[in-house]
């Protein structure tokens, strides 16, 4: 028996892959692009995937992984991975939360920014605004002149903010969401630029990506748009994929989890 097979199913950095596989502890196969019935043929043979955003890792390919063991995310997200049914397979689901936060904090404050629209001005005013924590949402979006998403797509946050919530927002308020698309109900954002409740928007990410061509928001008034790409930078992309090789190593190698998204951390010993 050979060492562990990885298939690096979306492109992730060099630097990552070398973590991964230099030594030869582990096999790494990049194969990118894929379908998911490609997938499927491939994933009998491998005892890891590592994906970024583009492959989904559903319930047919982790069904067809006989020996898989480990799924592991470049990135922080995991909505791309059908982590019921790998939990249920006893698949360990790994991601990489640090690797990319920052850059992704300097992109939704870009937008913040661009969608103030009058940049100098609205640096001068981030600079001195005073950002206060608030526990409650309620509060947060009577009291917030700014209101920016920083939180994973689940079933309770789908829609966090709908037409209800965008009511109770102060008039004039701008939002800017770099985590994930489905986070706003994109209808009742664009009714809400349009008659002014939000005096502007700065997207990264659509409830559909790439975002359709008919999608409302392509001609919704005061919106800055970018095809989410707040990750998107050498640092960022360098560090989660080191991250995760990382963290798949010590899984197949040592038995250690770490960045677990569904299971508890766990370290070789105690397992
Ligand atoms: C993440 O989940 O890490 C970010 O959305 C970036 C990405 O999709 O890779």
């Amino acid at each position: 028996m050979g060492p562990p097979k990885v298939l690096v199913a979306d492109s992730i950095a060099a630097r990552g892959i070398e973590e991964l596989s230099s030594d030869g502890t582990v096999a790494a196969v990049v194969k990118t692009g894929q379908s998911e019935l490609e997938l499927v043929d491939l994933i009998p043979e491998f005892d890891g995937i590592i994906v970024r955003s583009e492959t989904k890792v559903t319930a047919k390919i982790l069904n067809a992984g006989i020996r898989l063991r480990v799924v592991g995310r470049a990135g922080v997200g995991v909505d791309n991975v059908d982590v019921e049914t790998a939990t249920r397979r006893g698949v360990i689901v790994l991601n990489a939360p640090g690797g990319n936060t920052v850059s992704t904090a300097e992109h939704a404050f870009s937008l913040l920014l661009s969608a103030a629209r009058k940049i100098p001005q609205a640096d001068a005013n981030v600079r001195s605004l005073q950002v206060e924590l608030v526990d409650e949402l309620d509060d947060l979006l009577t009291n917030a002149d700014f209101i920016s998403l920083h939180t994973p797509l689940t079933a309770e946050t789908r829609h966090i903010l709908d037409a209800t919530r965008l009511q109770k927002t102060r008039r004039g308020v701008r939002i800017i969401n770099c985590a994930r698309g489905g986070l706003i109900d994109e209808t009742a954002l664009v009714k809400a630029l349009q008659d002014g409740r939000v005096a502007g928007a700065a997207l990264d990410v659509f409830e559909i990506e790439p975002l359709p061509s008919d999608s409302p928001l392509r001609s919704a008034p005061n919106l800055v748009l970018t095809p989410h790409l707040g990750a998107s930078t050498v640092e960022a992309q360098e560090s989660v994929g080191i991250e995760i090789a990382q963290s798949i190593r010590a899984a197949l190698l040592e038995g250690t989890i770490r960045n677990a998204v569904n299971m508890p951390n766990l370290d070789a010993k105690t397992l």
